[in-house]
């Protein structure tokens, strides 16, 4: 049966343009993303993970328009967003009617308020900037979206100053799907907390998806929060790809030697357990470099002639798990 896909990402790419080469007049390019395609089903959870700066923010931002892509085509249902090849890009009012369906909460729930503006004014801004309802009726929708991000509706009258970590995000989360959203990105939403509020957050973030019929992409560093999270993972080095699959496959099976090194360095969760410890070490390659071969292969301990001459691409070891490794 053809699966029913809220998101289609194919073959995006963005470079940046940082500075000329020293020894030549040609441009050198910052590969923040370098060529990523995944699809989302509607109603799932997909991870996304990888060490900071490979590139999960840029993909984000790509898919909500923010930022041009350098190439590539984002698909929302039915509606194309941008296909570079084609020239083709959704026109000012759509992408508008766009943006209700599609939200972010962000890291940092510090930074990501206004501090002078009020809670109620907050929440209320983006039902106002859509013109979708009058000011009281914004208002009193927005301490119904208080109300069910578990605070109380009277901190409408307050400033984002007056609140703990946990509360700004619960803030930002209401802000986030007082629209009505379909899909949500949420980027590493609960970095900032301490550990103890984290699992609240996403709690409440599982059970507003569930009420709300919601669809997440979910970013994160943190491999265990993404193993108890998401459906399923996409685990990124260096702008590209290098595993996915559902999110059993990746942790129980994960068949690639990043993905290993990185569930390798989660802390056990009980001291009994023994654990195969994979140390990743080497040098990160740049992303302004020309990759002739992996781009993994200055830290893989499997890495072949093979890997340093070509680029591996993903391919489907088994059912829906793809790896993009020659050694497998
Ligand atoms: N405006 C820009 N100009 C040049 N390079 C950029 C720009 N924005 C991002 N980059 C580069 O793109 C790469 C990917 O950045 P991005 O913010 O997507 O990483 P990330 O995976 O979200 O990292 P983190 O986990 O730290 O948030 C980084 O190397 C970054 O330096
Ligand atoms: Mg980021």
């Amino acid at each position: 049966m053809e699966k029913d896909y809220l998101l289609r990402v194919e073959n995006i790419k963005k470079y940046y343009r940082v500075k000329k080469s020293l020894f030549s007049n040609k441009n050198v390019y910052a590969k923040s993303v370098d060529d990523v395609s995944f699809n989302i089903e509607k109603g799932k959870v997909v991870g996304l993970v990888g060490e900071s700066g490979c590139g999960k923010s840029t993909i984000a931002k790509c898919i909500l328009n923010l930022i041009e892509p350098t190439e590539g085509k984002v698909t929302f249902e039915d509606k194309v967003i941008y296909d570079v090849k084609n020239n083709i890009k959704i026109d000012k009012k759509e992408l508008n009617a766009l943006r209700k369906d599609m939200q972010i909460i962000f890291q940092d729930p510090y930074s990501s308020l206004d501090p002078k503006m009020k809670v109620g004014d907050i929440i209320a801004e983006g039902i106002r900037a859509h013109n979708i309802k009058s000011k009281h009726e914004a208002l009193e929708l927005g301490e119904n979206m208080l109300q069910l991000c578990g605070l109380d509706k009277k901190y409408i009258e307050r400033y984002p100053h007056e609140f703990s970590g946990g509360q700004r995000q619960r803030i930002g989360i209401a802000r986030a799907l007082a629209l009505n959203p379909k899909f949500v990105i949420c980027d590493e939403p609960t970095a900032a907390l301490d550990v103890s509020i984290q699992s609240q957050i996403l709690n409440l973030m599982l059970d507003l998806k569930e009420e709300l019929n919601l669809t997440y992409l979910f970013i994160s560093h943190n491999l265990n929060i993404v193993k108890f999270f998401c459906d399923e993972v996409l685990v990124m080095y260096l702008g590209v790809i290098v595993e996915k699959g559902s999110s059993k496959d990746v942790y129980d099976n994960s068949l690639h030697p990043y993905t290993r090194g990185l569930i390798s360095s989660i802390p056990r969760s009980h001291p009994s357990i023994i654990k195969e410890k994979i140390i990743i070490d080497g040098v990160v390659k740049s992303n302004t470099e020309e990759f002739s071969g992996c781009r993994f292969s200055s830290r893989c301990p499997y890495a072949s002639e093979m890997c340093l001459m070509s680029e591996p691409k993903l391919r489907e070891i088994e059912k829906n798990h793809f790896v993009a490794c020659h050694m497998i």
